[in-house]
């Protein structure tokens, strides 16, 4: 491997130690008394339920927030991160889930502007360029450094991501969930990617929620529960079920699936036809029924039209031809509060984006479109007390670890925002009800919850189309399967048919 011959390399991080962290916010001690380290070579996991503190917990490593107590030790030696940089300079970088480019630059661009040359960006860009294509090639990190990263996958840009911080001279590099956004096969090239890294002798601290992966590509694996350090394990010597109850405090069980009782119509798609942000054709006539009482999945790797697909049903992107029906009514071209008021319900993929408002509190998130509904109005006043009591019961029942229902959503971790907006959808008695990737992003014993819950909602009589990459939700659930592929439905099968392999080709665009 070529070496930098940058004189600010930062040394190398042989081992990297916190020790005792305690860091608070108002009202939660997110991290109580964290330990873990890890050395050179090591890939070292961190599960933990959603506000567990793993996120805080890192930031404080890439010097985003300073620790309350405790202290970081690298290579024996106590340092103080007061920012990002500090940590950059220390042999540091992060890989953040919410990526940190620049759109209308260039790859090379964008890793060039991540240093500090005095020769100035123009200058350093036909080195820089030269240098992505080395690292490309030793990590298995395809990407062009010409490219414009607007043009790029989720996958390519996280590519640069970790381009940027090796270019930096980064040691250590910490992942926060970074597999939530990909599709299975970025997953497989970024696994082969970290294996190399921890090859070359770097350190990897990752979060996941995945249990397989943390099995496949740890060392050892830490897991926090309320702030508090349970354990850390070598991953060699530990189990699935052992993970799951030190994670959970107890075990889990798969959902048992039962028949159907066959329903009416309940949505209806004929021949839809929706246009993608770049103004091609990306759902390209789509037929699909969902009967009251069923689950329909939908499976597909995304980039396929669900997205678009989902967003068109749900009333937040036009159609431009075909027809919705729910429970025999043209929705076609209503609002999204018609929808909402004819019992649409929608989960959206990117429910930080799509579905909350961050500076609002958890509880006028909980009613952000419910406020209109007879249940919380009495003539034209809205019934405070009632819309309090709905608040606390979904923030109970969904388990969100919120300090209060007055906390600005932005102050709850990923997972738990995610649950919120869960809740609140679920909460509707929807006639129909649009999932997409519902277990995206929440930890495994919340996820247990939204699949019991789904199967409940189905019992009850909605129609579910549940979106998802993940072919064991897909398979745990559905009663049918139908694959998407460039924007067409290219099969539909009953769920004793829906076998991995035959799902999965029909999901590669193979005739199945
Ligand atoms: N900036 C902040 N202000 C106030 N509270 C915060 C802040 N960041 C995190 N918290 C709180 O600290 C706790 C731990 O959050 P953290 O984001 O570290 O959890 P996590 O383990 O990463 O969870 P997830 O799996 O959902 O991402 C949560 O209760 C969260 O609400
Ligand atoms: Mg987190």
């Amino acid at each position: 491997m070529h070496r930098r011959s940058r004189e600010s390399e930062p040394p190398r991080i042989d081992h990297m130690e916190m020790v005792d962290i305690v860091k608070e916010f108002p009202g939660v001690r997110a991290n109580d008394g964290v330990s873990l380290d890890v050395r050179s070579g090591e890939a070292h996991a961190i599960l933990g339920e959603n506000g567990a503190g793993k996120s805080t917990l890192m930031r404080q490593l890439y010097g985003m927030y300073e620790p309350d107590e405790g202290e970081i030790r690298i290579n024996g030696t106590p340092v103080l991160f007061r920012s990002p940089a500090d940590a950059i300079r220390a042999g540091i970088g992060m890989i953040h889930q919410h990526f940190m480019l620049i759109p209308t630059m260039t790859v090379a661009e964008n890793v060039a502007l991540g240093r500090r040359s005095s020769r100035g960006i123009r200058l350093d860009l036909d080195r820089v360029g030269e240098r992505i294509r080395l690292l490309s090639r030793d990590y298995g990190l395809q990407v062009d450094p010409d490219a414009r990263v607007w043009q790029l996958s989720v996958g390519e840009q996280q590519r640069v991501e970790i381009l940027k911080a090796l270019d930096l001279g980064a040691s250590l590099i910490i992942l926060d969930e970074p597999t939530a956004v990909l599709t299975p096969q970025e997953v497989s090239d970024l696994f082969a990617t970290l294996k190399r890294m921890v090859a070359e002798g770097h350190s990897l601290l990752f979060i996941s929620h995945k249990l397989h992966e943390v099995l496949d590509v740890s060392d050892r694996v830490t897991v926090l529960r309320d702030g508090i350090t349970v354990g850390t394990r070598r991953t060699a010597e530990v189990t699935r079920e052992e993970l799951v109850t030190l994670m959970v405090g107890r075990e889990l069980k798969p959902q048992t699936h039962r028949e159907p009782s066959p329903g009416e119509a309940g949505l209806v798609v004929r021949d839809l036809r929706v246009t993608g942000d770049r103004g091609e054709e990306i759902v390209r006539g789509v037929d699909l029924h969902v009967d009251t009482g069923e689950i329909l999945g939908l499976a597909g790797v995304s980039g396929n039209g669900q997205r678009e697909l989902a967003e068109a049903l749900a009333g937040v992107r036009l159609v431009s031809s075909g027809t919705i029906d729910v429970l025999g009514q043209d929705l076609t071209t209503a609002h999204l509060n018609e929808r909402v008021k004819a019992g649409v319900s929608f989960i959206p993929e990117e429910r930080m984006r799509d579905g909350a408002i961050r500076e609002f509190t958890v509880e006028e998130n909980v009613f952000l479109r419910d406020h209109e509904s007879s249940q919380f109005r009495r003539w034209l006043f809205l019934r405070f007390g009632e819309m309090q009591r709905h608040a606390r019961r979904l923030v109970k029942e969904y388990a969100v670890k919120t300090p209060s229902l007055e906390t600005p959503l932005k102050n709850l971790s990923g997972g738990n925002i995610q649950k919120l907006i869960l809740a609140r959808e679920l909460s509707r008695r929807p006639t129909v009800l649009i999932a997409s990737q519902p277990t995206r992003g929440v930890d495994i014993g919340a996820s247990e919850y939204i699949h019991r819950t789904l199967l409940a909602q189905r019992d009850a009589g909605t129609a579910i189309l549940l979106i998802s990459e993940d072919l064991d939700e897909i398979r745990e659930l559905s009663d049918r399967v139908a694959v998407i592929y460039a924007g067409r439905i290219v099969g539909v099968l009953d769920r004793a048919d829906a076998e991995v392999e035959r799902v999965g080709s029909l999901m590669a665009g193979v005739a199945g």
